[in-house]
C-alpha cells in the first residue's frame, strides 16, 4: 500500500499509544504458563504480538482478545499441548526466539516458521544455548527458520550472552523454568529486563545482580491482572516528529520508561531536545510516565557502545532527526541493525538518499551529515515497520508531499500509527 504524507504545520495534543511490544509478548507467554487466569490490558495491537497469541492458542492455551484486553487462561508449566500444525511466528523475531525457549522443554516436537523476512533472521544464537541445555533444534542451514524443536528434560546452564540480545536472554530463562537446577545468564551489555521483572512479578524466584541473572526452576507462576505501558519505541516516532515540526507540543501518556529502554530520552536530551517526564509511577515492576515534548533544534551527536544496544530499535527514526540536526549523527557498534526485520543500515541509508542526504555507510554504523533540508521523496519501507514510520516522520518536514511504498508494514507493531499522526496535526 502507498501512503502519501504531506508536510505538517504543527503537531499538538495528548495521545496514549498501544502497549509495549516487548512487554506484551512476555506477559502473554508467562500468563500462558501460569496457574489461573490473567487479564492483560493495553496489550499491543501489532501483528507481532498477535502472532504470539496465535502460537499459544495452537499450543492449547485458551485466549480471548477483545480490542486491547487479552484474557489468558494459564495452563501451568506442564499444560501445553502438541500443536496440530506448524506454528506461525509471522514477522516476529521475538515470538520465534522466545517461544523456542519454552518449546525446548516440551515433551513433543514442534515446528515454527514465519514470513520471508523472518526466514532470513539468525537463530543460531538461541539454538546454541538451548542445545546445550539438551534440546534438539533443526534449522535451515543450521541457522534459519523454520525450526524443528524436539523438546525434553533440560539441564541448567551458566550462559554468557555472546551478543547483547534480550530475546536470547529470554529464550534461555524461559527454558530455565524447566531445567534441573538454577539457570544463570550473564550479560556484559545490559539489555531490556522485562522478562526478569515479569517473572518476579508472577512469582518466580529470580535474582539479578550486576550483569548476572539467576533463575530457580519450576516456580508456580500465578496469573494476575497486568497493564502494558505504552510502547516507548512507538512513542519515539512522535517524539522525533514533535522535535522536528516547528511549534509542536505533544504529550504521550502512560509510556513505559524502564531504565533498560529509556536511553532514548537521554540521547534526545543530550542532543538538545526539550523533553519532560511527568507523573512517574510503577505497575508490575515497570516504570511508567507521561512524556511531554516540544519542538526544539537539536545538535546531533554520536551513538555508540552500550547506548547503541539500548536504542537499537529507535535508530531508524533517530537517523532522520540526525540528518536535520546541527552537526549530524554518527552511529557506531550497530552491526545488529543489519539483522533486524531488514538490514536497517542499508534501508535507512537508502531512504535518506531519497531525501537528498548522502550517508556514509559502515559495516556496523552510519555517518549522517547534519543541516539537511529534506526534498519530497518516494520512500520504500522494504516491508519493515520501523522504516515505514521513520520515513513518515521525515516526510513531515520535506518540501512537498512524499509517498511511502509498503506503508502498511507499520501494522507489525503499530496499526494505529498513521491515524494517530493525523490526530496530532493541528
Ligand atoms: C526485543 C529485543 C531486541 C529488539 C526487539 C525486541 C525484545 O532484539 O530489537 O525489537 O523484546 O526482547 P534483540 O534481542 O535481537 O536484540
Amino acid at each position: 500500500m502507498d501512503r502519501v504524507i504531506t508536510p505538517a504545520g504543527r503537531l499538538a495534543g495528548v495521545v496514549r499509544l498501544p502497549g509495549d511490544k516487548s512487554i506484551s509478548h512476555r506477559y502473554a507467554l508467562l500468563a500462558a504458563l501460569a496457574e489461573g487466569s490473567s487479564v492483560i490490558t493495553n496489550f499491543s495491537s501489532g501483528a507481532d504480538c498477535r502472532s504470539t497469541l496465535g502460537c499459544l492458542e495452537a499450543l492449547g492455551v485458551p485466549i480471548r482478545a477483545e480490542n486491547s484486553t487479552v484474557r489468558v487462561e494459564g495452563v501451568g508449566l506442564d499444560g501445553l499441548k502438541a500443536p496440530a500444525a506448524s506454528l506461525d511466528a509471522g514477522n516476529s523475531g521475538s515470538t520465534i526466539r522466545m517461544l523456542a525457549g519454552i518449546l525446548a522443554a516440551q515433551p513433543f516436537t514442534s515446528r515454527i516458521a514465519g514470513d520471508e523476512s523472518l526466514a532470513r533472521r539468525p537463530m543460531r544464537r538461541i539454538i546454541e544455548p538451548l542445545a546445550r541445555m539438551g534440546a534438539r533444534i533443526e534449522a535451515r542451514d543450521g541457522n534459519f527458520p523454520p525450526l524443528r524443536i524436539t523438546g525434553g528434560p533440560l539441564r541448567a546452564i551458566d550462559y554468557e550472552l555472546p551478543v547483547p540480545s534480550a530475546q536470547v536472554k529470554t529464550a534461555v530463562l524461559l527454558a530455565g523454568l524447566y531445567a534441573d537446577g538454577a539457570t544463570v545468564v550473564r550479560e556484559a551489555v545490559r539489555t531490556r529486563d522485562h522478562t526478569e521483572i515479569a517473572l518476579a512479578e508472577l512469582g518466580a524466584k529470580i535474582e539479578t545482580r550486576r550483569g548476572m541473572i539467576r533463575l530457580e526452576p519450576r516456580p508456580t507462576l500465578r496469573g494476575r491482572e497486568l497493564l502494558v505501558p505504552s510502547d516507548l519505541s512507538s512513542a519515539a516516532f512522535f517524539l522525533v516528529a514533535a522535535l522536528l515540526v516547528q511549534g509542536s507540543e505533544v504529550v504521550i501518556q502512560g509510556v513505559g520508561l524502564n531504565p533498560t529502554r529509556s536511553a532514548l530520552l537521554d540521547v534526545l536530551v543530550s542532543m538538545g531536545a526539550q523533553i519532560k517526564v511527568l507523573d512517574l509511577r510503577q505497575h508490575a515492576g515497570e516504570l511508567i510516565g507521561d512524556v511531554e515534548v516540544r519542538s526544539s533544534p537539536v545538535r546531533g551527536g554520536v551513538i555508540e557502545g552500550a547506548t547503541t544496544a539500548a536504542v537499537i530499535d529507535e535508530i531508524p527514526v533517530l537517523a532522520m532527526l540526525g540528518a536535520v540536526s546541527e552537526n549530524g549523527l554518527v552511529v557506531r557498534n550497530a552491526a545488529e541493525l543489519r539483522i533486524k526485520e531488514t538490514d536497517r543500515i542499508a534501508t535507512v541509508a537508502d531512504n535518506l538518499g531519497r531525501l537528498g542526504v548522502n550517508v556514509k555507510v559502515h559495516d556496523d554504523g552510519l555517518e549522517i551529515p547534519g543541516k539537511a533540508r529534506f526534498r519530497a521523496a518516494e520512500f520504500d519501507s522494504f516491508g519493515d515497520h520501523r522504516i515505514a514510520m521513520a520515513c513518515a516522520v521525515a516526510a513531515l518536514v520535506a518540501d512537498g508531499p512524499s509517498t511511502i511504498r509498503g506503508a502498511e508494514a507499520a501494522s507489525v507493531s503499530f496499526p494505529e500509527f498513521y491515524d494517530t499522526l493525523d490526530r496530532l496535526r493541528a
